[in-house]
This record gives structure tokens, C-alpha cells and sequence, in this order.
């Protein structure tokens, strides 16, 4: 049985939902917002740690400014209708990615859910928002050097320099799950994915749901982990 402590997921094909149904791109991200809160709960239930979900990516201010101004305002959509809640099961708000270029009316109404949410102990909703892997690795990077030149730190590893990543406090990527059928990271987790097992579905976000969860994790648990080592079944 393979753990599943961390699941990322890349939320892609709301755009795709919303002109199949005749409806404006906005509605796909209404109604992926809704979808995202019924997997935390069942993810939650799971036993599952982590939930880290591509909300908005470094690339994603190159969409129309319409666009991104809504995606700017679903942090207020989402905490609105469903801090409560997110109380209520024990789930902890968290946020990779690089702060300073988020609206602060979007800052702060994140930040009141971290802060609210801060001492619950079930799973920890990550959302990469303004995240970028490559962004990610550079800031670290910067950090590291910084931290070098001023003798906090004298030697680089692996092990030391994930302290300098967003994801410091969290445990390694299980699996990523991509909806929307794309075969690309998308710049997502560029560091944290390296032994992750990975699940592109052709579902779209906004059809994603508790069933289509379970048949990924099924599909999940068929795999062999090996994290580079041999696989032991192997006779070859
Ligand atoms: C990708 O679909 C989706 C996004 C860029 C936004 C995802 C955000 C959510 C599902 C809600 C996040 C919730 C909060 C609270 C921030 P796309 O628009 O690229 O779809 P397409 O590939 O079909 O065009």
C-alpha cells in the first residue's frame, strides 16, 4: 500500500467546461471553486495530509485582465461560503508563492484564513497562488546565497536546500493529479515532483469529484514506488 500523505493537483479545463456548457470562462472558475471545496472535505476524511492545488500560476496574469481580476477575487468567493466549514473539519489555509505581486484585498482575506485556521490539525489546504516552480527555485536560491554570505549557512544539499523552499513544512509530493488531459507540468512543484507518481485524467475541474478521486488513488496504489532504486519484484 503506497502512503498518500501529499496530493497535488493541477485544476486545469474550467476554461473547457465553461465554453462546453455556453457559458463565460468566469463560471468554469465559480464552479471549480466549488468542486475544490468538496475534495478538501473528502481528502480530508481520506487521511490525506496535504492538498496543494495550482490556483494561479506566474504565467497566469498574461490572461486577460477580466480574467484575472476574477481569479483575484475567488480567495473572497471561497473563504465566504466556506471558512466555516473548513473550521468545522479541522482544516488548516496555507499559501505558496510570491506574496508581494498578489492585490492586497486578496492578501488579506488569505491571510484571515491562515491566521483563522492556523491551529487546526487536519489537512493543510496549500494553494499555489502566484506560484511558479522556476520562481520558486530562484527565490530559494537568492535565500540560500544570502544566508551563505552572511555565515548562517556554509554547506548546500539537497536536504538543506529544501528548507529554503515555499513547501519547507510540508511532506513530499505523493502524487499529482492532472485534470484536462494536458501532458505537461505547467511549471508546477518543478523540485517537489522528482519521484512523484503522476495521473493525467481527460475530466475536466469542474466535473472532478469524490468518485473520479478514488479511481485515481486506486490507480495510485497500483503503482510500484521505487524512487530510482530497483524494483525488487523485477527479475530482469
Ligand atoms: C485552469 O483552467 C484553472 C485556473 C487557471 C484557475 C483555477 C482556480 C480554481 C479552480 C479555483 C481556485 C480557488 C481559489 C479559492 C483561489 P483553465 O482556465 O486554464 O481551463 P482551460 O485549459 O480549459 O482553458
Amino acid at each position: 500500500m503506497n502512503t498518500l500523505n501529499h496530493l497535488a493537483i493541477i485544476m486545469d479545463g474550467n476554461g473547457r467546461w465553461a465554453k462546453t456548457n455556453k457559458l463565460p470562462r468566469t463560471a468554469g472558475h465559480y464552479k471549480g471553486v466549488e468542486v475544490l471545496r468538496s475534495i478538501t472535505i473528502y481528502a480530508n476524511s481520506l487521511g490525506i495530509r496535504c492538498l496543494t492545488v495550482y490556483a494561479f500560476s506566474t504565467e497566469n496574469w498574461k490572461r486577460s485582465e477580466d480574467e484575472v481580476n476574477y481569479i483575484m477575487s475567488l480567495p473572497k468567493i471561497f473563504f465566504a461560503s466556506y471558512i466555516k466549514e473548513l473550521m468545522e473539519n479541522n482544516v488548516k489555509v496555507m499559501i505558496i508563492g510570491d506574496r508581494d505581486k498578489i492585490p492586497s484585498e486578496t492578501m488579506r482575506v488569505i491571510n484571515d484564513a491562515i491566521e483563522t485556521t492556523k491551529n487546526n490539525t487536519g489537512l493543510i489546504l496549500n494553494f499555489a497562488f502566484n506560484y511558479g516552480g522556476r520562481d520558486e527555485i530562484v527565490h530559494a536560491a537568492k535565500a540560500f546565497a544570502k544566508d551563505y554570505v552572511e555565515g548562517i549557512r556554509t554547506e548546500l544539499d539537497e536536504d538543506s536546500f529544501k528548507e529554503y523552499l515555499y513547501t519547507k513544512d510540508l511532506p513530499e509530493v505523493d502524487l499529482l493529479i492532472r485534470t484536462g488531459s494536458e501532458m505537461r507540468l505547467s511549471n508546477f512543484l518543478l523540485y517537489q515532483l522528482a519521484y512523484s507518481e503522476l495521473i493525467v485524467i481527460d475530466t475536466l475541474w469542474p466535473d472532478f469529484n469524490s468518485n473520479v478521486l478514488d479511481q485515481c488513488i486506486a490507480e495510485y496504489q497500483k503503482r510500484k514506488r521505487n524512487f530510482g532504486g530497483r524494483n525488487e519484484t523485477e527479475s530482469h
